[in-house]
């Protein structure tokens, strides 16, 4: 980590600092840019503390004050996905990559699979359009209690509560190569969304609409089966399983659908 002097009441001490390059953007259709900062380093800090207190005093690198960096957070937990960017090099949420785990200078960029709004800040529309498309929800009629719906089995809802950790964060297209500018690919997230709900014993009744509408175009076919997303996802959803799962069921399906069955 980089250390630095500092004069504190006529005693010099170590003082240490932690370097951000971060790639900036004003607007979403302007040029990108590199701004440096250089922070006081604090014992348990993470990148969205750092980004707070750039937040507080904008001075950059060159003892100039900027336009604060712009991001996205909410939960600060990794849950809501909001953070999601990339990290040296590495898509993945900044409320849990601590500074003290971080290779000095630490690199943020946005991910650019995705449009840019400002800075560090990204618009994830495609990935609730993908989760509309695919009706990624259990349908109920709203207007009275139902009671507690049909309860599963405990081994199935275990397997159903590791499916149901997806936060729309977007690292698994980010890390897709076959999500990118000329295709529209939904990406993996939605696909293991279909398997979840179609496994619902309420959400079954629509699991033909949701197969039907992974075989349009921008659905599963779009898999190059690269196998990046179940490596990058950060809550260890078995992505791939999921999408050879879906891959089997609308077959099936199609073949169904062929027959008149
Ligand atoms: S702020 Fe919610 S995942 Fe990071």
């Amino acid at each position: 980590m980089a250390m630095t002097e500092a004069e504190v009441s006529g005693n010099k001490m170590k003082v240490k600092k932690v370097k951000f390059i971060i790639t900036r953007q004003d607007e979403p259709e302007s040029k990108s840019y590199i701004e440096e900062f250089e922070l006081d380093y604090r014992p348990g800090m993470n990148v969205i503390s750092a980004l707070m207190e750039i937040q507080r005093n904008p001075v950059n690198g060159k003892g100039q004050t900027t336009a604060p960096v712009c991001w996205e957070s909410n939960c600060l937990e990794e849950v809501c996905g909001a953070c999601s960017m990339v990290i040296n090099g590495k898509p993945r949420q900044a409320c849990a990559a601590l500074v003290d785990q971080l290779e000095q200078p630490i690199r943020l960029e946005p991910m650019r699979t995705f449009p840019v709004v400002r800075d560090l800040m990204i618009d994830r529309t495609r990935m609730f359009n993908a989760l509309k498309k695919v009706k990624a929800w259990i349908p109920i009629d709203g207007t009275y209690d139902l009671g507690p719906g049909p309860r599963m089995a405990e081994k199935k809802r275990q397997w159903a509560y590791e499916l149901s950790k997806c936060m729309t964060c977007g690292v698994c297209l980010e890390a897709c190569p076959n999500v990118n500018e000329k295709t529209n690919f939904m990406g993996p997230a939605a696909i293991s969304q279909v398997r979840l709900f179609n496994a619902h014993p309420t959400g079954e009744m629509n699991a033909e609409e949701r197969l039907d509408a992974l075989m349009e175009d921008g659905g599963i076919e779009g898999c190059g089966n690269s196998q990046n997303c179940v490596v990058a996802c950060p809550k260890g959803i078995p992505l791939t399983t999921s999408i050879a799962e879906m891959n089997k069921a609308t077959t099936k399906h199609m073949f169904k659908r062929w027959l008149g069955v």
